[in-house]
């Protein structure tokens, strides 16, 4: 079994759920049928995180270049998103769970805008659990987003130019009521970033493990969540 990270864990987990489409390939169906498996892993991950002491799951579901997936891989996914807030609201809202969306919504179609923005809206009271899912989410094109925000505020004169850090910028990202990742994990044995949440996890820790996402169980998340209460995060300084 693995140890008890509740104390010692991290608050802030960030989930590349990755390796969906090869795990189907593996059993010789359609790269759907992995996303729907996958679905259901990230239901077992949300409701593990209570006693894991995990008050903060952000997953990426879909990212700014899944667009050039088949259409047919993106209108499944998409009816799959619609299908998995519809069915998972009461359960989400029973459990504690304060579901919030991040990305950009103005290329998702209407019902999920709206599916997404009922969600959110359901589960504001909730604070046992925080999950932020990424939807049409790119780490450079919200830092951009974010940049054009401020801008325009500058023009407005809200603020000048000397106002402008790290922590001013931060506040217009759309994780701005969250908190930075403690540690980022990535399925299914790539080790690479793919634009997911650039500037907050500047001092995250990062663990790749192999198994395909429908795969990861919580047994497995723990056992990494128990690796990070080993790891000695310095923030570029030295041990205390
Ligand atoms: C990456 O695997 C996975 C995705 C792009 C989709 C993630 C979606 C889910 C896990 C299901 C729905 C999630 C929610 C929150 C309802 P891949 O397709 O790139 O796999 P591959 O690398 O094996 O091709």
């Amino acid at each position: 079994m693995a140890k008890d990270t509740s104390q010692t864990g991290p608050k802030h987990v960030a989930i590349i759920m990755d390796g969906n489409g090869r795990w189907a390939t593996q059993r010789g169906r359609p790269r759907l049928f992995g996303h729907h498996a996958g679905a259901k892993r990230v239901r077992d991950i949300v409701e593990a995180c209570p006693d894991l002491g995990v008050k903060y799951l952000t997953v990426f579901a879909f990212s700014t270049e899944n667009w050039k997936r088949t259409q047919t891989e993106v209108a499944g996914l998409m009816k799959l998103f619609r299908r998995y807030i519809e069915r998972e609201s009461q359960a989400l809202l029973k459990k504690g769970v304060r579901v919030r969306f991040i990305g950009d919504r103005v290329r998702l179609d209407d019902k999920l805008v709206s599916l997404m923005d009922e969600l959110e809206l359901l589960t504001a009271g909730n604070d046992l659990v925080h999950l932020t899912v990424a939807i049409n989410y790119g780490g450079r094109d919200e830092v951009t987003r974010a940049a054009k925000r401020l801008a325009y505020d500058i023009e407005q004169g809200k603020l000048t130019h000397n106002d402008v850090d790290a922590e001013t910028l931060a506040k217009y990202l759309d994780t701005h009521v969250l908190p930075d990742p403690d540690l980022v994990i990535r399925t299914s044995g790539e080790a690479r970033v793919s634009n997911f949440l650039l500037w907050q996890t500047a001092y995250s820790e990062y663990e790749f493990v192999d198994t395909l996402w429908p795969d990861f169980t919580p047994a497995e998340f723990a056992k990494v969540l128990a690796s990070y209460g080993t790891r000695d995060r310095r923030y570029g300084g030295v041990k205390a």
